[in-house]
């Protein structure tokens, strides 16, 4: 389904992305971890058409779409859900949600958003801006369900959220997936990431690891989980890096 290949990218004479390479399966939920600066943001951002990339390739369903813009992706079934949510404080919340269509006829998704998320449809007509943090995250990524993509890529989703809200935030991830979406997640918080992920790929200094299965993960770095599909749950307080 997706398949990035020896990808780099600059900003200027930095070079925050080297030949970094990783693939997702149609339907699976695949994590890319790392500490600050190792280059994450820019390898979604870089998928999603918002940089161009120094070198490397990047395939969509079989398809060469390296370099091609953010707009004309979300046509072909890619979306980003990007790193601080940005969410339009000033309109309500169903406004936000349409914001993530592309045609008139997804007006239709507001219903199926809804039902995923029903906290939602309870506060459709309030500002954006008086939802809590991990409402707001919601928001972010029921916005980019309305465009029915194939692929979503959401980068920290956590980032700022309690432990509790992180869970419901990362299970509802999960169940998008499990409706059969790709899904790239971008994560600090390891433990957690692993109780969803499928595959799981490190980035360190923009390079990527090869493809690791959580338990291969967790074996590494010597501590036990059970998956969430395995009835795991959420840690109370998952340590970060
Ligand atoms: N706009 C920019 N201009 C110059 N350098 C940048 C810019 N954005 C990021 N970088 C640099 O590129 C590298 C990778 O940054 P990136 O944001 O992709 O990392 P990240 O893994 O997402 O980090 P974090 O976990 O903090 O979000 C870092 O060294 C960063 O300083
Ligand atoms: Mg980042």
């Amino acid at each position: 389904m997706l398949e990035v290949k020896h990808l780099s990218v600059k900003y200027g004479s930095i070079r925050a992305v080297e030949d970094a390479s990783f693939t997702a399966e149609s339907g699976s939920l695949v994590a890319v971890l790392g500490q600050n600066g190792a280059g994450k943001s820019t390898l979604l951002n870089t998928v999603a058409g918002l940089m161009k990339p120094a070198g490397g390739t990047v395939m969509f369903r079989g398809r060469d779409i390296t370099g091609k813009e953010s707009h004309l992706l979300v046509r072909e079934g890619i979306v980003l859900v990007p790193e601080g949510r940005h969410v339009v404080g000033s309109m309500s919340v169903r406004d936000n949600l349409l914001l993530g269509t592309v045609r008139r006829s997804q007006y239709a998704n507001l219903e199926k958003v809804f039902s995923l998320l029903p906290v939602l449809r309870e506060k459709s007509g309030q500002r954006a801006g008086l939802l809590s943090g991990g409402e707001q995250q919601m928001l972010a990524i029921g916005r980019a369900v309305m465009s029915e993509p194939e692929l979503i890529l959401i980068d920290e989703p956590t980032l700022g959220l309690s432990p509790i809200m992180s869970a419901s935030v990362l299970t509802f991830i999960r169940q998008l997936s499990d409706e059969g979406r790709t899904i790239v997640l971008v994560e600090q918080n390891i433990r957690q990431a692993l109780k969803i992920a499928d595959r799981v790929y490190f980035m360190q200094k923009g390079r990527t690891t090869d493809a690791l299965s959580a338990v291969e993960v967790a074996q590494k770095l010597s501590f036990s989980f059970v998956s969430l599909s395995e009835g795991g749950a959420f840690e109370k307080q998952g340590p970060r890096w």
